[in-house]
């Protein structure tokens, strides 16, 4: 979703930073783009629809190229179209002051009546024009551009990262949070800010999170935190453990496949140093998982967005099945509004890649005001889920750049299992024995992971790709545990191919989507080992009966002789079965999407990490 940078520096300029602040964040999806930078007393703005590279056609006049404050955005459009005009930033019309806003102002409208009553002119659709006039209205008046916005929000109702640049006798740059994040850091000549961390950490690995309702005035050299009343924050930097590297392509095409083959290293980092291998147990970091907290967990309620549900599904089957827990499973956004019934002893679970989807991150607090215990499964150090959580497990998975998400779905999976692992053991639902088995059999998963990304199942599943490129539509069946995967399969196709593929329980087919199929049309099916293995045999039978072309992923021999196509997945137990059946799901979507030109890391109208409701 929208991103935003800024810098201000006495040693250099800022231009090319800002650009490449953007470029890291392009990821997170956009739809247009622009800079304001502060020099000679003057504030000025450039802003193109579509993507960086037009933006930098119309810097390419170098006239800003020496300016040593600014600010940057890529905009995902919420209110108005995507237009030049609708792009950030905006400017109060002063040419002293622009302002760039990720989120959404809930009463722009009646400030906007407002601000047109005084004879002030707008030139965009969007809410964050009228956030732009409040903070100039109030700069006008001869304020510090701090107290400027400080003003200004206490006017606002809504959500809001924002970064604003002015110029007076030196050039200013203020940014401020309610909801989506925000984070500074400061070099020694220099400071910056980002809407995410990754586009810090070319300057520095020690950044400052900025918490909601505070503001903060940046100078070279230099952080002052304040709250809206102007009080100053003291908070210590945290040191980042990614890298700046982690986030490149390593010499993948494409982000998603680099992530896509990271994903044994990203089992290993996830579960590794938990397992406590000697008493078949596992171990997490904070109080929130010990035996008494999670002996007293009468249900899980797991709320969840887009894949991270998916892995909130599989989660359900795992925690069930070993720690007999009763487990719900919500999209956030559904959970928000049904008036949820929460039984006392319920665990809130948010599973989060990204730690702020605004729905996720809406329904977790509802949640624990409704009186459950807030924990996560969240792979964003220092992001508002994992803050707003009495327990968190935090994924490890590294950077995820490709907006079809694969290696973080592996990391929550994986998660989840420790996590049944764990409640299992201190429920005494699994002895010692039984808990070192089945940490064994993830322990084993690496190598099985590792001996499926090769070159010639990489090409079977591309030669699948191939062929059905020109199809109409897809189906993705499972049951049981890789029902979810099925979901996740079709997901992934939808985000980045933009076919139309629906995930289906393998035994519900026959109720309906059974009338759909029609002679030659692909059916993928997960079957693997386990209770519902001959169940889906029939399944696959059934779908034979009408034409469909059956391609079969997994590890059940029998199923996969059935197939018109299929690829052989390493056997492993049930429960870590959609571990190993969701990679050639995830390649054959890439592939797909190859295959039909499509922009595989940058699909078209999503977002990374969705900050708006
Ligand atoms: C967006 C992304 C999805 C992601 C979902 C939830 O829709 O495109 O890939 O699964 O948000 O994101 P989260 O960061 O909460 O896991």
């Amino acid at each position: 979703m929208c991103g935003i940078v800024g810098g201000i520096s006495s040693a250099g300029t800022v231009l090319q930073h800002l650009i490449e602040g953007l470029r890291v964040l392009e990821y997170r999806g956009y739809d247009s783009c622009g800079v304001a930078v502060a020099e000679g007393g003057a504030v000025t703005v450039r802003r193109k629809v579509g993507r960086l590279s037009e933006l930098e056609r119309v810097l390419s006049d170098g006239a800003l190229a020496g300016a040593r404050a600014g600010i940057g955005h890529t905009r995902w459009a919420t209110h108005g179209k995507p237009s030049d005009e609708n792009a950030h930033p905006h400017s109060d019309g002063s040419g002293r002051l622009a302002l760039v806003h990720n989120g959404i102002i809930e009463n722009y409208l009646e400030l906007r009546r407002e601000l047109l009553a005084e004879g002030r002119v707008f030139h965009s659709e969007t809410d964050t024009e009228v956030l732009t006039l409040l903070v100039g209205r109030e700069y006008e008046r001869g304020r510090s551009l701090g107290d400027s916005v400080r003003a200004a929000l206490a006017r606002v109702r809504g959500y809001y990262a924002i970064a604003v640049i002015s110029t007076g006798k030196n050039p200013e740059l203020v940014g401020a949070r309610h909801g989506p994040p925000l984070v500074v850091a400061r070099t020694k000549d220099g400071a910056w800010l980002a809407s995410d961390v990754l586009a810090l950490l070319p300057h520095t690995r020690e950044v400052t999170y900025v918490e909601d309702g505070e503001v903060v005035e940046l100078s070279p050299g230099r952080i002052v935190i304040t709250d809206l009343a102007g009080l100053p924050i003291e908070r210590a930097p945290r040191r980042v453990d990614w890298d700046a590297e982690a986030a490149g392509k390593g010499g993948f095409a494409h982000h998603m496949l680099k992530e896509i083959f990271e994903q044994p290293d990203v089992l290993a980092r996830t579960a590794f140093d938990r397992i406590a291998q000697v008493h078949g147990d596992v171990s997490f970091e904070g109080e929130g998982w010990q035996d008494e907290r999670l002996a007293r967990v009468q249900r899980v309620q797991v709320i969840a967005c887009g894949t991270a549900l998916h892995a909130g599904m599989i989660a359900r089957y795992l925690i069930e099945g070993l720690a007999r827990v009763p487990v719900d499973f919500d999209f956030a956004s559904e959970f928000r509004y049904r008036g949820p019934c929460l039984v006392p002893g319920t665990m809130a679970l948010a599973i989060t890649q990204s730690g702020e989807t605004a729905d996720t991150l809406a329904a977790l607090r509802l949640a624990r005001d409704l009186g459950a215990f807030p924990a996560s499964i969240c792979n964003v150090i220092g992001s508002t889920v994992v803050r707003e959580s009495g327990a968190v497990i935090l994924t490890h998975a590294g950077p995820e750049i490709g907006v079809a998400s694969t290696k973080a779905f592996t990391a929550q999976v994986v998660a989840a299992f420790l996590l049944a692992v764990r409640l299992a053991r201190a429920r005494g639902t699994l002895d010692e024995a039984q808990g070192r088995s089945l940490l064994d059999d993830l322990r084993r998963l690496r190598p099985r992971m590792e001996g499926l990304l090769t070159e010639a199942t990489v090409d079977k599943v591309r030669r699948i790709a191939e062929r059905h490129l020109h199809a109409k539509g897809f189906f993705f069946l499972g049951r049981g545990v890789n029902y979810p995967v099925a979901l996740e399969g079709a997901l992934k196709l939808k985000e980045i191919s933009y076919v139309h593929a629906e995930g289906y329980a393998a035994g519900e087919m026959k109720h309906g989507p059974i009338a759909l199929i029609e002679p030659g049309m692909p059916i993928v099916v997960l079957s693997s080992p386990g209770v519902v293995q001959d169940k889906v045999r029939s399944n696959i039978e059934q779908v034979k009966a009408r034409g469909g072309h059956v391609i079969v992923i997994g590890a059940d021999r029998e199923a996969l002789a059935l197939a018109d196509e299929s690829i052989e997945v390493p056997e492993a137990i049930e429960w870590l079965s959609p571990i190993l059946n969701v990679i050639p799901l995830q390649l054959l979507a890439y592939h797909h999407a190859l295959g039909r030109g499509c922009d595989i890391d940058k699909p078209r109208n999503l977002a990374k990490s969705v900050t708006v409701e």
